[in-house]
Parts: structure tokens; C-alpha cells; sequence
């Protein structure tokens, strides 16, 4: 007969040193200091979409993925401003249009939503489903409805690792934790070799990328030559700054004023 007590300390040892190996694994741990110092990092997002509301003087602002407007949506300045979210994160979901984007779009078409499709957006902020097959479908229709001098800005394009960029956002327990940027990144790498589209990506809160079909200052194309066929994260990383044309906001806002 299994003896109970010897079972128990059998299996306690077990998950001891199972988290032992854990707590003192090197991917654990350099995921976790990446992780802080990104968290680090400033202005947030708001900032800079505040910055650019009032940069290309913006009237009307969208906000695709809202979650708790309190933390973003609701501190921004901008006269007009409608939110659109189905509501998978936060239940109460205080949202003008409660629907997935694609849905949003749809009816935004048909004319069926209480907004004048004819009215474009000048500041139109991406930051629902971070998959890039929804990215990508969120960027082409949001072009559809954005003013000739707007900006779509995206949230989370630049992942710290691979794990941040894993596609399953329910898995806790890789070296990223809860941490999550998603696919997004690779959308947006994408849409980087669009030859009507010009872009930069602040290096802050996770990658803020910003994309107009006007050529802002600093704001460019994926240079010729620059591949990364299968999207692999190692080759992001080790070609940042020319993949997403990582900048330094403070930087790019001192160097147009000079412009
Ligand atoms: C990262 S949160 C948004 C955070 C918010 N923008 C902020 O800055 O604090 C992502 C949100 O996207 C929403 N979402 C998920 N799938 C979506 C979809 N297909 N269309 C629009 N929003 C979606 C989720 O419900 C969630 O509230």
C-alpha cells in the first residue's frame, strides 16, 4: 500500500522544483526585465494620441477596442468621438456602437449606424482583436473612412519577445505572464510595404505606430530589400528599427518642430 504521507511530500517536491527550474530559467527571467523596462518607458499611448489629435487638428476620433474607456478613450481631447467594442473584456462595455469592428464597418457602409459615412475620421486609434489577420482588415477599413491628412495609430507593434507575441492571449504561463501584444506587429510590418502609406512607430507602451496617407516628417516605407518572409520574430528583432521604423517620440517631436 502507497504509503499517503510519503505520496504527499513526493508530489510537493515535485512542484518545488518545478518551480525552482522556472524562477532561475534564463528565457523566465530576461522575458520578465524586458517586461519591466518596457513598462517603463513614456508617454503612454494617450499621450501621444492626444499629440496627434491635436497635430493634424482632428475633429473626429474612433476608438476600435476600448475595454474600460477610463483609461483611454474618456482622456482625450478631441470634439467628436465615437468608441466601438462587443464587450469581451469589460462587461459593462459603455460604447457607442456595441459590435466587433468588422461589424461596425459593415454597417458603417450600409449606412446604417447613426454617423455620416461621408464624414471621415481624422484620428482612428486600432487597438481591438491584436490577431494580424483582424489587424490587417481593421487598417484596410479604417483607410476607407480616414481624412486625406489623419492618422490611424496602432497599439502593441513592437513585442518585447516571442512570447509577448505569442497568438494565444488566454496562456499565462510563458515567460511573458499576462503580458500580451499579440500578432499586431506583423500587420503592421506589412502594411509597411504599401507604397500610398507612410508610417513610424513610437518606441513606448509597447510599440504606438502611427500611419497616414500624408508624408509626415520621419514617417517612411519599408526600405527595399528588408525581408522577413515568414514574419519570424528573431528577425524583428534584430532588425527593429528599420522593420517597424522605431523612433523616440520626444526625438521626432523636437526634430518636426525644427522642420
Ligand atoms: C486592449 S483592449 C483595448 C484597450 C483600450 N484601447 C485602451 O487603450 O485602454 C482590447 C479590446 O478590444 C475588444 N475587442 C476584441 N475583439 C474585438 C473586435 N473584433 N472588434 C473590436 N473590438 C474587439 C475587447 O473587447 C477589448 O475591450
Amino acid at each position: 500500500m502507497i504509503n499517503p504521507l510519503k505520496q504527499f511530500l513526493v508530489e510537493k517536491t515535485k512542484f518545488y522544483k518545478l518551480g525552482k527550474a522556472i524562477d532561475s530559467d534564463v528565457y523566465f527571467n530576461k522575458t520578465k526585465e524586458l517586461s519591466q523596462l518596457e513598462i517603463l518607458k513614456a508617454p503612454r499611448r494617450t499621450e501621444i494620441i492626444n499629440y496627434f489629435i491635436g497635430f493634424v487638428d482632428a475633429q473626429r476620433y474612433l476608438e476600435i477596442g476600448v475595454r474600460n474607456p477610463e483609461k483611454n478613450f474618456n482622456r482625450l481631447q478631441c470634439p467628436i468621438k465615437f468608441s466601438v467594442d462587443p464587450g469581451v473584456e469589460f462587461e459593462e462595455n459603455p460604447v457607442d456602437f456595441k459590435m466587433t469592428s468588422d461589424l461596425f464597418f459593415e454597417k458603417l457602409a450600409k449606412n446604417e449606424l447613426e454617423i455620416n459615412p461621408q464624414e471621415k475620421f481624422d484620428v482612428i486609434f486600432i487597438d481591438g482583436l491584436h490577431l494580424a489577420n483582424q489587424v490587417e482588415k481593421d487598417i484596410s477599413n479604417s483607410l476607407e473612412y480616414l481624412s486625406e491628412k489623419g492618422v490611424i495609430i496602432l497599439h502593441d507593434c513592437n513585442p518585447p519577445t516571442e512570447y509577448h507575441q505569442r497568438e494565444t492571449y488566454g496562456f499565462m504561463w510563458s515567460p511573458a505572464r499576462s503580458f500580451w501584444n499579440g500578432t499586431t506587429w506583423k500587420a503592421y510590418y506589412k502594411v509597411r510595404h504599401q507604397r500610398d502609406l507612410f508610417t513610424i512607430c513610437f518606441d513606448c507602451d509597447w510599440g504606438v505606430a502611427v500611419l497616414s496617407k500624408h508624408p509626415y516628417p520621419f514617417f517612411n516605407q519599408i526600405q527595399d530589400g528588408i525581408q522577413n518572409e515568414f514574419y519570424e520574430f528573431s528577425i524583428l528583432n534584430k532588425f527593429r528599427e528599420e522593420h517597424l521604423n522605431l523612433s523616440s517620440f520626444d526625438t521626432w517631436v523636437e526634430s518636426t518642430k525644427l522642420k
